[in-house]
């Protein structure tokens, strides 16, 4: 059985009081729910904070990118060992907001896998077809890619070692997301082509499901048998919302 995850993203949203109360809920309304994973990607300035509260509860904390090179002369960006030093167990790397406004490649995401790999964290690899690939009948093609990246450069044995999401990126942000059935039938393919390089990978590996997941639609799209929890950027942002959605995962 793969342990359910909700990671929830809260994308470049919030401040000092706001982070506080939230985290604070969270903790509060997640103890007792013991029986999923959670974690907490926040913006970079406030890494130190999510480790001040989240120490030590069964949350975890994670950044939201990271540069795939370990120094240099690169102005604004945060190498992978500065996440470690705040504690972090995860990072999103991927995600189709930097895909599309940062123009980050396949290669790109790929070499950031390995290097969040390399420091001991766990990447949450996001992919996703945007609207027009979806609307072309694309979807398998284009996630068939993304994943064939960062496959070509860590193995399967290398991909184990993090978590996919699976966010349609039409679905992002947008209150409609995919319905479990669709949804259901691209994480199947994904684990499907896993399995064909490696079919234990395949077996363990948990595939989230991200692109508008709610209150409404989270106990559904968690039913689904290649659904393994969750990537959640809206919904986040409310903690009633977010204790919900990871309590059903629970
Ligand atoms: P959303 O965002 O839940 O607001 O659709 C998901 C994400 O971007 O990871």
């Amino acid at each position: 059985m793969r342990r359910k995850l909700v990671v929830g993203n809260w994308k470049m949203y919030g401040n000092l009081a706001w982070n506080k109360a939230l985290l604070d809920a969270a903790v509060e309304g997640l103890r007792d729910y013991r029986n999923a994973d959670y974690a907490i990607c926040v913006p970079h300035p406030y890494l130190w904070q999510a480790q001040a509260i989240l120490q030590g509860t069964n949350i975890a904390w994670g950044g939201q990118n990271m540069n795939q090179f370990e120094g240099g002369a690169f102005t604004g960006s945060v190498a992978p060992h500065m996440l470690v030093d705040f504690g972090c167990s995860y990072v999103i790397i991927g995600h189709s907001e930097r895909r599309e406004l940062c123009n980050e490649s396949d290669p790109v995401v790929a070499a950031k896998f390995e290097a969040a790999v390399k420091v001991g964290m766990k990447p949450v690899f996001c992919i996703g077809e945007s609207r027009e690939e979806h609307e072309a009948g694309e979807a398998e093609e284009v996630v068939a890619r993304q994943l064939d990246a960062v496959l070509t450069r860590v193995g399967a044995e290398g991909l184990a070692k993090g978590v996919l999401a699976y966010e349609p990126v039409w679905a992002i942000g947008t209150g409609r997301g995919a319905s479990p059935h669709k949804a259901q039938s691209v994480h199947a393919f994904i684990r499907k082509r896993i399995a064909s390089l490696d079919s234990g990978v395949a077996a363990s590996i948990r595939i989230l499901h991200g692109g508008s997941v709610r209150v409404a639609n989270a106990a559904q799209l968690l039913s689904m048998p290649d659904i393994d929890g969750a990537l959640v950027g809206n919904a986040s942002l409310v903690a009633d919302q977010f204790i919900a959605i990871c309590r059903a995962a629970n």
